[in-house]
C-alpha cells in the first residue's frame, strides 16, 4: 500500500522534522531528498517564516547585468535566472545601449487598482451614479484604511464603476485606485477593497462579493526607450533584421509570445531577484499585451533618420520595495541594496529597461546567426560535466563539443574518452 499524504499536524513541524516525514513518505535514502534542504541552514528558517510546510530553500543562479544607464545614473543589476546567456545578452545589449545615451524612461504614479464586485442590484445604472456621487466619502473611507501610506503621500485617488454584462451574469465593479509609493501594493488596497464593501453594497443596494486587486495594474505603467547604434549592432542590415523582427511579432501573436517571452526573461529574473511577485508581474505584462483585444508585443523597434535602432517597451510593473520577500528574504535585501533605488518607480523603471535589453539581444540574435551558436558554449559546460568529466578537462571537453557542432551527451562522453587517451599517450 503506498504511504498515506494525510500527515495530521505536518504544517506544525520544523523544517528539519518535515524532512524527516518526507523520508518516511517516499522511503528513499536521505541523500537522495537532501538536496531539497538547501545548503543555507539560516535560510531553513527564514523560509520556515516566509511560506508553509516548507523543508528548505530552492536555489538558482544569481548574476549581475553589467553596463546598465538609466536616466544618467550607472546600475549592476542583479538578476536570478536559470536560464543561460540571459544575463551576458542583457549586459552586452545595455552597453551598446551605452553609446548613445542609454535608456530614457517614463511612467505614471505607482497607482493600483481594487476592484469590488457588486451583484444583486436592481437598477445597475442608478447605482453606477449612487457611487460615483459618494466619491469623496469613499476615498476618505479607504484612507481612513492606511494612515501611513497617505502620510507617505500615497492613498485612495479615484473611483470607477463599471457595469458588467455576459449572458445572464449582471455585476456592478467598483474600482478603487490608490497610489500604493513604495509598495506592490497587494496589501494595502486589499485592506481598502475590505473595508470599503460593506459601503459600497449599501449605497449600489446589493450585496458584494470578491474583494481583491487586478492585476491588469494600467494604471502604474512604465516606459523605457534606448537608441542602439546601428554600427555596433553590425550594420544597416542588422538594424533592418530587428526591424523586421519587431513587425513580425506586431503582425502575429505566435512570434508575439515569445517576443514577450524574450522581455520577461530579462524582468522576471529582476523581479525574483528582488522578492518581488513574478506571477503578478507576468500577469500584468501579458494582460496589457492583450489590451487592444488582439495580443501584441510589448516593445517596438524601429529605424531612427540616422541609420540607429531605436527600442521603445510599455508595460504595467507593480513592483515594491517595502513589503513581501523583498523584506523577509536577504538575497532579495541585498538585491536592492546593490541596485541603489530609491523608490519602486525607480526599480520598476531599471526593470523595464532591461526588458528592452534583454529583447533587443534575442532579436538581434535571431535576425543574425540564431541563438543556438551562443547558447552552445555554456550548453556545452553543463553537457561536459553529465558526460563525467572532471574540472580539469572540462575546459578541453567543452571546446572540442563546441567546434564539433554536436553538443550532446554521448558525443561529449566519445569526445572525453578521446582527450583521456590522449593524455595517457602523450610523454610526461
Ligand atoms: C528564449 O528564452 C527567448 C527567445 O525565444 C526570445 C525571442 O524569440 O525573441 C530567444
Amino acid at each position: 500500500m503506498n504511504a498515506s499524504s494525510r500527515i495530521p499536524g505536518f504544517y506544525k513541524l520544523d523544517p528539519e522534522s518535515r524532512f524527516l516525514k518526507l523520508l518516511e513518505f517516499s522511503g528513499l535514502p536521505a541523500e537522495q531528498l537532501r538536496p531539497l534542504q538547501g545548503t543555507d541552514v539560516r535560510m531553513a528558517s527564514i523560509a520556515d517564516r516566509m511560506i508553509e510546510n516548507a523543508v528548505g530553500t530552492f536555489s538558482i543562479p544569481l548574476g549581475v547585468a553589467a553596463n546598465f544607464l538609466v536616466n544618467g545614473i550607472d546600475y549592476l543589476v542583479p538578476m536570478a535566472t536559470e536560464e543561460p546567456s540571459v544575463v551576458a545578452a542583457a549586459s552586452n545589449a545595455a552597453l551598446i545601449a551605452r553609446e548613445k545615451g542609454g535608456f530614457h524612461t517614463s511612467g505614471t504614479d505607482p497607482v493600483m487598482i481594487a476592484q469590488v464586485q457588486i451583484l444583486d442590484v436592481a437598477d445597475p445604472h442608478g447605482a453606477r451614479l449612487r457611487l460615483l456621487e459618494a466619491r469623496d466619502e469613499l476615498l476618505a473611507l479607504a484612507n481612513a484604511q492606511d494612515p501611513l501610506l497617505v502620510q507617505l503621500g500615497g492613498g485612495a485617488r479615484g473611483i470607477e464603476v463599471r457595469l458588467l454584462e455576459s449572458g445572464d451574469f449582471r455585476s456592478v465593479v467598483l474600482h478603487l485606485q490608490v497610489d500604493v509609493r513604495d509598495a506592490m501594493g497587494a496589501n494595502a488596497v486589499n485592506t481598502m477593497a475590505e473595508a470599503l464593501a460593506p459601503r459600497i453594497a449599501a449605497i449600489a443596494r446589493g450585496r458584494s462579493l470578491l474583494r481583491i486587486l487586478s492585476n491588469k495594474a494600467d494604471l502604474r505603467l512604465v516606459r523605457a526607450r534606448a537608441v542602439f547604434d546601428a554600427e555596433k549592432l553590425g550594420g544597416p542590415e542588422v538594424v533592418d533584421g530587428i526591424v523586421d523582427a519587431s513587425r513580425f511579432a506586431a503582425a502575429d501573436p505566435y512570434r508575439a509570445a515569445t517576443h514577450n517571452k524574450g522581455i520577461m526573461n530579462g524582468i522576471s529574473a529582476v523581479v525574483l531577484a528582488t522578492g518581488n511577485d513574478t506571477r503578478a508581474i507576468e500577469a500584468g505584462a501579458h494582460c496589457h499585451a492583450c489590451r487592444e483585444g488582439r495580443y501584441t508585443p510589448l516593445s517596438y523597434f524601429e529605424k531612427d533618420a540616422d541609420g540607429n535602432l531605436v527600442g521603445t517597451i510599455e508595460l504595467p510593473l507593480a513592483l515594491g520595495l517595502v513589503g513581501g520577500a523583498t523584506k523577509t528574504h536577504p538575497a532579495a535585501q541585498a538585491a536592492v541594496k546593490l541596485l541603489a533605488v530609491k523608490s519602486a518607480v525607480q526599480l520598476a523603471e531599471v526593470t523595464a529597461a532591461v526588458g528592452l535589453a534583454q529583447n533587443m539581444a534575442a532579436l538581434r540574435a535571431l535576425a543574425t546567426e540564431g541563438i543556438q551558436r551562443g547558447h552552445m558554449s555554456l550548453h556545452a559546460r553543463n553537457v561536459a560535466a553529465a558526460a563525467g568529466a572532471a574540472e580539469s578537462e572540462i575546459g578541453a571537453l567543452v571546446q572540442r563539443l563546441v567546434a564539433d557542432g554536436h553538443v550532446r551527451l554521448d558525443r561529449a562522453q566519445q569526445l572525453l574518452a578521446e582527450i583521456r587517451a590522449e593524455s595517457k599517450s602523450s610523454p610526461k
